[in-house]
């Protein structure tokens, strides 16, 4: 693989693809390759709420590649090719489906506000959910009908969807139950991957607790955005200790400390 060998453009001279909240997205060193950098800046309820907060782009960094390579070990497809540095990993370039298919375990956030169900309460059964991906409309739900017919993805495509979503919720409720982790929901999304002409859908973006709602089992703390999104501090101490319990962040590690920045232009 001859792009793992070839040395990447310094960030200033790399064609910039995409900016959205979260992260940038650079022209890779190979056709069908990107590189995604993840800024620290944090958004919600559509980027009404905005703060950058030092060091979470670091530590998503690290927690989605460690997600992704598991992924790709057990056989999931995913875009992650590898981390390049603190910030930045390479990524096969994707058709993202206009869709965030979203995993619900247990009650919470907007679920539990639209069907009156309290949060925390453990659903009969895992329920996945899509939205389509527009922040002009704010992401609203919509149902099998709705993508089908406008096209977004054909029912085909909805079932690899969805089971590719089984799949990734399996293996993450897994992941952070054997970290002492409750994982209640997640957001993913997912891509049309080309080679030659066949097309297979991956997981593509990133799996991180910006993108997650976990549990500590036993406090029941919150060690995800809902931190950000809810004013209750200490974002970057939970996002290290998932790190930390993953066991991909040393004890002593200080991912606030490292990395280089985005200059904003
Ligand atoms: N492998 C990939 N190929 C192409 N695009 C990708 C890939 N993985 C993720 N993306 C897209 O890159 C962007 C990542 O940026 P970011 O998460 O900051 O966007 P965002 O502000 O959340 O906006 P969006 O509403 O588009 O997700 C997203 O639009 C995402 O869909
Ligand atoms: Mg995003």
């Amino acid at each position: 693989m001859d792009f793992l060998k070839t040395r990447y453009t310094p960030m200033n001279r790399r064609r910039r693809i995409y900016e959205g909240k979260a992260k940038v997205l650079y022209e890779g060193p190979e056709p069908g390759t990107l590189i995604q950098h993840f800024k620290d800046d944090a958004t919600a309820f559509n980027a009404k709420k905005h703060e950058v907060i030092d060091g979470k782009g670091v530590l998503n960094n690290r927690i989605s590649e460690y997600v992704f390579q598991n992924l790709n070990d057990i056989g999931v497809p995913t875009h992650f090719i590898k981390r390049l540095n603190m910030r930045e990993q390479l990524i096969r370039e994707v058709e993202i489906i206009p869709l965030e298919v979203v995993v619900r375990n247990v009650a919470a956030g907007s679920l539990s506000q639209r069907l009156g169900i309290e949060e925390g309460t453990q659903l009969p059964r895992s329920i996945i959910e899509f939205y389509y991906k527009n922040d002009a409309l704010n992401d609203p739900m919509v149902s099998e009908e709705h993508i089908t017919a406008f096209g977004w993805a054909n029912p085909q495509e909805i079932d690899d969807i969805m089971a590719l979503a089984i799949r990734v919720n399996d293996f993450l409720s897994g992941l952070f139950l054997g970290a002492g982790i409750r994982l209640v929901d997640f957001k993913m999304e997912t891509g049309r991957l080309w080679e030659g002409d066949m097309m297979r859908i991956v997981v593509a973006d990133e799996i991180s607790p910006d993108s997650c709602r976990l549990w500590d089992i036993k406090s029941a703390d919150k060690l995800d955005k809902d931190r950000f999104r809810r004013d209750l501090g200490g974002l970057i101490e939970a996002y290290s200790e998932v790190a930390r319990r993953l066991g991909i962040l040393g004890e002593n590690e200080n991912p606030a400390a490292g990395g280089p920045r985005l200059v904003q232009p």
